[in-house]
C-alpha cells in the first residue's frame, strides 16, 4: 500500500497533473505565474483591414456582411474605389514595406510591457503567417509577402518579453464555416478542416505564451472543439507549461471558463474579482485596427490609460494597450509617443505594479482619488490626480511605531502624522515632480 502511495506520487510528480477536455478539469489548471507578474501587455491588431483603414477592424463587416449595410462604408467604396472592388483587392496593398520587427518590439519594451499580443488572424480570416490553410490569403502568399508573425515574434522574445497570438475562431465569410452555420452548427466542417488543423500549426510553429482567443460567440464551445484543444495545449503542446488562455471558448464561456478572463471588451469592474482577469483596452477609443481618419479626441492621453491601467491592477487585472500599425509597418508616432510615456511612468512607478498583489482595500477617495496595491510587506499607494495642498490623508492605512513612507522616485522619507492612533496617516509631500502620467506613488512599510 505505501508504495503503492509512493508511486503514484512519484508519477503524479514527474508527469505533472493532465487535464481532461471537460471545463472543470480545465478550469482547474493553475495561471502560469509569469502573466500575474507581468500585469502589462501590448495588444497589436494588423491586418488587411488596416488598408482600407477606415471605421475600424470590422470595415468588411460593416460593408459587406451586416445588413442593411453601414451607409458610411459604402459611401467610402463608392466614393475611392472603382465599381466591382471586392475586400480581398485590399491585400496587395498591405505592403509593411517600413516593418521594422526590431523598432516594434524597442517601443513596447520601452512601454515596460512584458507580454505582446499580435492578431494571427482576425474574423477577415487573413492569417499573418503562411497558414497551409489559408491559401493566397495570408502575409507569405500575397501582401507583405512575409511571416510577419514569426519576423514580430523573433524580435518580441529577443527583448525578453513574452509574445502571444490573437487567433479568431469563426471567419465571417468562409464558405465552410456559413455552411455549418446554416447547418444550425450540427456539422463542424470549417473546425475540422480551417480552424484546427491551423491553430494547431500556429502553435506548434510559434509557440506563443497567450492565445488570446475570439470570434467565439455564435457557436458553443462544443462546435469549436474548444476544450478537446485546450486539453492538447495544457497536456502535450510545445507551451504547455507557459501557455495562458483568455475566456472566449464558446457562447457563454466568456467570464466563466478558461484561463484569465475577458469578459467583455474594455471590461471595468467595479470591485475585486474573484478571478484573474485583464482589461484590454486602445488607445484609439473608437477602433482596434488603424484608421486613416483617426482625430487628436479619438485617443486616451496619457493621464487617462495611467489611471485605467493602475485602477486595473488595483483590482487585480492585466493591462493590455492595443495599438493598429498602419499598413505599411508604421506604428502611428503618436501612439509610440503614448507607449513610451507609459513606460516613463513605470520606470519611476513600476514597483507597485509588477508583481504586486491587490491589499486588503483597493482604493479610497482622498482629496484625490487613491489605489492601493501591495507586494511582500509594503503597500502602495497610488495617486492618479495631484493633490490641491501638499499633504495628503490616507484613511485605509493602519499605522505603526515602524511606519516609513516614501515617494517613489524621490530618496527621502516623508514625514507623516497618524489621523487617530493606529488608523490613518496624514502625509506631507514634497513638490511633486509635473511628470507626464500625472500619477504619484507612495510606498508605505510597517503599515497594516
Ligand atoms: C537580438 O538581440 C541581439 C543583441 O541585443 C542583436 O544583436 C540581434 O540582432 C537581435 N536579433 C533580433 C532578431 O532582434
Ligand atoms: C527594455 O526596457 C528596459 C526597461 O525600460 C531597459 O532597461 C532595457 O535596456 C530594454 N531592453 C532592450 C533590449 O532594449
Ligand atoms: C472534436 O470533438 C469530438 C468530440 O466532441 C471528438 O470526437 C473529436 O475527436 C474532436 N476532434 C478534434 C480534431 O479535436
Ligand atoms: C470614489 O469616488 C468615485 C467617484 O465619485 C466613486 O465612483 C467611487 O465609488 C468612490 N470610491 C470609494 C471607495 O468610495
Amino acid at each position: 500500500m505505501i508504495l503503492l502511495t509512493f508511486v503514484l506520487l512519484l508519477v503524479t510528480f514527474t508527469c505533472g497533473a493532465r487535464y481532461s477536455a471537460d471545463w472543470t478539469s480545465l478550469d482547474a489548471r493553475p495561471l502560469p505565474s509569469w502573466y500575474g507578474e507581468a500585469k502589462v501587455g501590448i495588444f497589436i491588431h494588423w491586418g488587411v483591414f488596416s488598408v482600407p483603414g477606415f471605421d475600424s477592424e470590422w470595415f468588411w463587416w460593416h460593408w459587406q456582411g451586416e445588413k442593411p449595410p453601414d451607409p458610411k462604408c459604402v459611401a467610402y467604396m463608392d466614393n475611392n474605389y472603382p465599381p466591382g472592388f471586392s475586400y480581398p483587392e485590399f491585400a496587395p496593398q498591405f505592403n509593411a514595406q517600413f516593418f521594422k520587427p526590431e523598432e516594434w518590439a524597442d517601443i513596447f519594451n520601452a512601454s515596460g510591457a512584458k507580454y505582446v499580443v499580435l492578431t494571427a488572424k482576425h474574423h477577415e480570416g487573413f492569417t499573418n503567417w503562411q497558414s497551409p490553410n489559408s491559401w493566397n490569403w495570408n502575409s507569405v502568399d500575397t501582401g507583405p509577402h512575409r511571416d510577419l508573425v514569426g519576423d514580430l515574434g523573433e524580435a518580441v522574445r529577443n527583448r525578453s518579453l513574452h509574445f502571444g497570438l490573437y487567433n479568431s475562431l469563426y471567419e465571417w465569410f468562409h464558405p465552410l464555416y456559413l455552411k455549418d452555420k446554416q447547418n444550425g452548427f450540427k456539422t463542424q466542417e470549417f473546425v475540422l478542416h480551417k480552424l484546427l488543423p491551423e491553430l494547431y500549426n500556429m502553435v506548434v510553429r510559434y509557440r506563443p505564451e497567450v492565445i488570446w482567443s475570439d470570434g467565439d460567440w455564435e457557436a458553443p464551445d462544443t462546435y469549436w472543439n474548444s476544450t478537446q484543444f485546450l486539453a492538447w495545449l495544457y497536456n502535450d503542446s510545445p507551451v504547455k507549461d507557459t501557455v495562458v488562455t483568455n475566456d472566449r471558448w464558446g457562447a457563454g464561456c466568456a467570464c466563466k471558463h478558461g484561463g484569465y478572463y475577458n469578459c467583455e471588451d474594455k471590461y471595468t469592474p467595479g470591485q475585486l474579482p474573484s478571478h484573474k482577469w485583464e482589461k484590454c483596452t486602445s488607445v484609439d477609443k473608437l477602433s482596434w485596427g488603424y484608421r486613416r481618419n483617426m482625430k487628436m479626441s479619438d485617443l486616451m492621453d496619457l493621464p487617462t490609460i495611467i489611471e485605467d491601467l493602475v485602477h486595473t491592477v488595483a483590482l487585480g487585472g492585466n493591462y493590455l494597450l492595443n495599438v493598429g500599425p498602419t499598413p505599411d509597418g508604421m506604428i502611428p508616432v503618436v501612439f509610440e509617443e503614448r507607449l513610451r510615456g507609459v513606460g516613463a511612468w513605470l520606470e519611476v512607478n513600476g514597483e507597485a505594479v509588477y508583481s504586486s498583489e491587490p491589499w486588503r482595500v483597493q482604493m479610497e477617495n482622498s482629496s484625490v482619488p487613491v489605489w492601493y496595491t501591495s507586494k511582500g510587506d509594503s503597500i502602495y499607494a497610488i495617486l492618479t490626480r495631484k493633490p490641491p495642498k501638499p499633504t495628503v490623508q490616507l484613511l485605509e492605512p493602519k499605522t505603526s511605531a515602524n511606519t516609513k513612507v516614501m515617494l517613489l522616485g524621490n530618496l527621502l522619507p516623508l514625514s507623516w502624522s497618524p489621523i487617530k492612533p493606529n488608523a490613518g496617516l496624514m502625509i506631507v509631500l514634497p513638490e511633486l515632480a509635473d511628470t507626464a502620467g500625472k500619477a504619484w506613488t507612495l510606498k508605505l512599510d510597517g503599515v497594516k
